[in-house]
């Protein structure tokens, strides 16, 4: 049976959703099924309009499927996506998040294989206290949280040990390095879950 991954994201304006893609494209290619999928856009119209980079990308929308809480116990592994927003993940994803409840009460949450990744506009902007206030969230799952660490010699200069990141300046797209390392992530995730899960098996 082939490792289980989701990756879900938030993007206003498509800089997470690029570093999602090749997260999936990384976990892909260690032999991962993997489901990609966003959450819903909350914000009201009139805030959308006051961004044209906001407005275009949710003209050009869906972008993904929606995620579902049947998408979370589907998974062995997931990874969690957001742009940072005042030093924190977006309240969309959040929201998703916080519908988790009923899931978290079973421990269907439990053993999950965890990681998280960002995009923020500076480089002192909040980036690693949004991926560990998404990672605050898989400690009460009780999953298991996968740091990218310098876990290949190619994140030794640009990476982020937190998680995949991308400092977008002045709305810049992520680069190849930035999406070269989500796609280590992915792989990584995919590859640390596949033992995970085999195990979990294996101890019925
Ligand atoms: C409301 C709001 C809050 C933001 N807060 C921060 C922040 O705290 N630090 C930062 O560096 N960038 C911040 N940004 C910039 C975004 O994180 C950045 O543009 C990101 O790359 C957007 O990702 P997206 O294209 O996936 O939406 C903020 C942007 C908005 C709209």
């Amino acid at each position: 049976m082939s490792t289980r991954i989701l990756v879900v994201f938030y993007s206003a304006t498509g800089n997470t959703a690029e570093l999602a893609s090749s997260l999936a494209e990384g976990a892909r290619d260690a032999g991962a099924e993997v489901r990609l999928r966003t959450v819903a856009e909350t914000a009201p119209a009139a805030a959308i309009a006051t961004n044209p980079r906001w407005q275009a990308y949710v003209d050009a929308g869906p972008h993904a499927e929606l995620a579902t809480l049947e998408d979370l116990t589907w998974a062995d592994g997931l990874a969690v996506g957001s742009p940072t927003r005042f030093g924190g993940p977006a309240a969309q994803l959040k929201a998703f998040l916080d519908t988790t409840g009923g899931l978290w009460a079973q421990g269907k949450l439990a053993d999950k294989v965890a990681t998280s990744f960002t995009t923020a506009s500076t480089a002192h902007g909040g980036l690693e206290s949004t991926l560990l206030a998404i990672n605050n969230i898989f400690y009460h799952w009780g999953a298991i949280v996968i740091p990218l660490g310098y876990a290949h010699p190619q994140l030794m200069d640009t990476g982020n040990p937190y998680g995949g990141s991308f400092v977008s300046r002045k709305s810049a797209s992520p680069d190849k390095e930035a999406l070269g390392a989500l796609r280590i992530q992915g792989h990584r995730l995919a590859t640390i879950t596949g033992y995970v899960a085999a195990g979990l098996r294996t101890a019925g």
